[in-house]
Parts: C-alpha cells; structure tokens; sequence
C-alpha cells in the first residue's frame, strides 16, 4: 500500500459536504443506548437497529464513511446482506473500531489508558478481509483537580501512535482520537489548555513512530466548557477556541479533523461545527473539518424507533436530516432555521 492510497481514502473520508457515521459502540455501550429507550440488548435488536442507520435511503450523500465494530462487520442484516456489502452499497466507506476499551491507568487514579495493541497486527489483516478501509482507536483523558497527569497523556498519545503505524502498515487510515471528556466543572480555558497538551503529545509521538500523516484523519474533541462549569461557553467561543488549539498543534499535511459530538446535544454539535466552518472560510486552514458523531447523529433515531419495527422509516428520516445538517455545516451553510424545517418534515 503506498502513501498515495492511504492519502486518497483519507481524503475520501472528509469530502467537502460529508462526514463520518460512528456507531462503532460496543455490545455494552450499545445496550446502554438501548436500554435508554426500552430495547433490550440482544443480537436480534443490534442488527435491526444497526440495519435501520446502514439501510436509510440517500445516507451515502451526506455520509462519507462509517465506523463499525467487530460485532457488526461480521454480521449480516435480517435479509442476509452482510453489513460490510450493505455499507459499500450506500457508497460509504466501512471501517471499524479496533481499540478494546480505556481501562484504569495503573498508579493513576481516576484516569484511563486505551487498551488493545497485542495482536493488533493479525486483528487488522482479519478487519481488510472484510473490506474495511480505515479504523479507529479512542483515548480518553479526564479533567479533574489532579488530572489530566503526564502519565496519562503519554501512555496515550504513544499507544494512539502504535496504532496508527499499524494500520499504515496493513493499508489502513487511522483515525487517531485523543478525546478531552467533557465531564467535569473545568472552564473552556482549561480545556483548550489540556486539548493542547494532549494533541501536541499526539503528533510528537505519531511523528517519532513515523506515520505518514497524509494517510491519517484527527477526531478530536471540540474545546468546551465542562457539563458542570457555571460559565457555559457560547457557540462562537468554542468555535474559535477550538480553531485556535488546531492550527497550534495540528500539522497542515493531516488532510482532516473529524469531530466526535463527546455528549453534546444534536443542535450544539451542529452548530458548533458551522461556526468553525464559517470562520474557517475567512482563514485559510489547510484541514477540512467535519464530523464523526456517534450520539449527536443517533440520538433523535433510537428515541424515534424505540424498538418499534412500525417506526423504522421515520426513524431513518430522523438519521438522514441530522446527516443532513452537518453535512451543511461541514461546509458552514447551516441555519437555525432549518431545525424546524426538518422536524415538519419528520412529522
Ligand atoms: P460521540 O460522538 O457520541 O462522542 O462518539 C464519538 C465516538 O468516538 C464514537 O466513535
């Protein structure tokens, strides 16, 4: 696999208009979601829900890509298309989650350290059998009083590294995610100054394992306000926070920054992306930016379908408007407006 391929899946990930569908959830993430609205979590329920996000019609317009998990690209729908060919059909690019989870950081209370190197190698090549084309791996650094600790950051930022080479090497784009949680009372400075440390961690180590960062996407978190902080950040503020932490740590040759919406609520996440997208056009930024959302693209959907196979249309049509917006606000041509637009529509 040359630089060249690599460079040109990547791109294709973050086509101007587009962005990535994540619903790359474990089995006990996804039964939380479920449970959320009365779904029990069972293999029978996972591949109808997960059918109902991969079959909507017209999902490749504004869907580049999508995350899937081990679980589901070894599954096929209840009509017996395998999901990984009902994916290529929508003309989405299918790629999976190979990270085995943030476990407790030894020595490090209260912080985590993503797991999931050993055998990552044979892992990958089983993953490009069944046609993925990218993959992705989390990180999770926690704001508290004592933390993020060097520790934290480093073990991450290296293990984010390891991984990428390791796609690169089996042909794959790597989405490398080092996620600032949200969680907390800390203020939008605190968060721009950890999500810098943490992303200028990210690229010294990338840069030391030699990854082509052509060949690779950044799914970051926005800079924000903790849930817990009294001062909450405004729409234009995180945008140019956010902004601001890119272009003093990104690299211009990552052809990407897919966002994760980390717990926001649908509207704010589309938002947001717009305002950088807006202030984006009067710079010239060498990134497109986008989104890889997996709560704020699924939440309206699981609350429409709740289990109900008589809800599965409109449960689609809820996936496809929130697609829809922030493909638009990919581009920085959302408006408010159309919030309404779209739930008459829904109607
Ligand atoms: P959220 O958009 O729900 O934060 O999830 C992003 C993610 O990492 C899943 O791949």
């Amino acid at each position: 696999m040359t630089l060249n391929a690599l460079r040109q899946t990547a791109e294709a990930m973050v086509e101007p208009g587009q962005g990535i569908l994540a619903m790359d959830e474990s089995t006990p993430t996804i039964g939380k979601r479920l449970k959320a609205v009365g779904v029990e979590n069972t293999e029978d329920n996972r591949i109808a829900y997960r059918t109902i996000l991969l079959d909507t019609p017209g999902l490749g317009e504004s869907i580049s890509s999508a995350i899937l998990y081990d679980e589901t690209i070894r599954q096929s729908t209840a009509e017996g298309e395998p999901f990984p060919e009902l994916v290529k059909r929508q003309g989405i690019i299918p790629g999976i989650k190979v990270d085995t989870g943030a476990k407790a950081l030894a020595l490090n209370a209260g912080e985590k350290v993503t797991e999931g190197l050993d055998g990552l190698r044979e892992r990958l090549e089983e993953y490009v059998g069944f046609g993925a084309q990218f993959c992705k791996w989390r990180a999770v650094i926690t704001i508290a009083e004592e933390t993020p600790s060097r520790a934290c950051i480093e073990a991450n930022a290296h293990a984010l590294a390891r991984y990428a080479a390791l796609c690169q090497e089996a042909g794959l784009v790597p989405i490398v995610e080092p996620e600032v949680l949200i969680n907390g009372a800390h203020t939008i400075e605190t968060s721009y100054a950890v999500t810098v440390e943490t992303q200028r961690q990210v690229f010294e180590q990338l840069y030391r394992q030699g990854v082509q960062l052509e060949g690779m996407i950044l799914k970051p978190s926005m800079v924000i306000s903790g849930t817990e902080c009294p001062q909450r950040s405004g729409v234009e503020q995180v945008a140019e926070a956010t902004l601001r932490c890119l272009q003093q740590t990104v690299p211009a040759a990552v052809p990407g920054v897919a966002f994760l919406s980390g717990g926001q609520d649908d509207v704010q996440a589309t938002q947001h992306l717009n305002a950088m997208n807006q202030m984006a056009a009067q710079r010239s930024l060498p990134w497109r930016l986008t989104f890889s959302y997996a709560r704020a693209l699924q939440n309206q959907v699981l609350e429409t379908w709740r289990g109900d196979a008589s809800k599965a249309e409109q449960a689609s049509e809820a996936l496809l408007h929130r697609a829809k917006l922030n493909a638009l606000a990919s581009l920085g041509k959302y408006a408010p407006e159309m919030e309404h637009a779209a739930q008459r529509g829904a109607r």
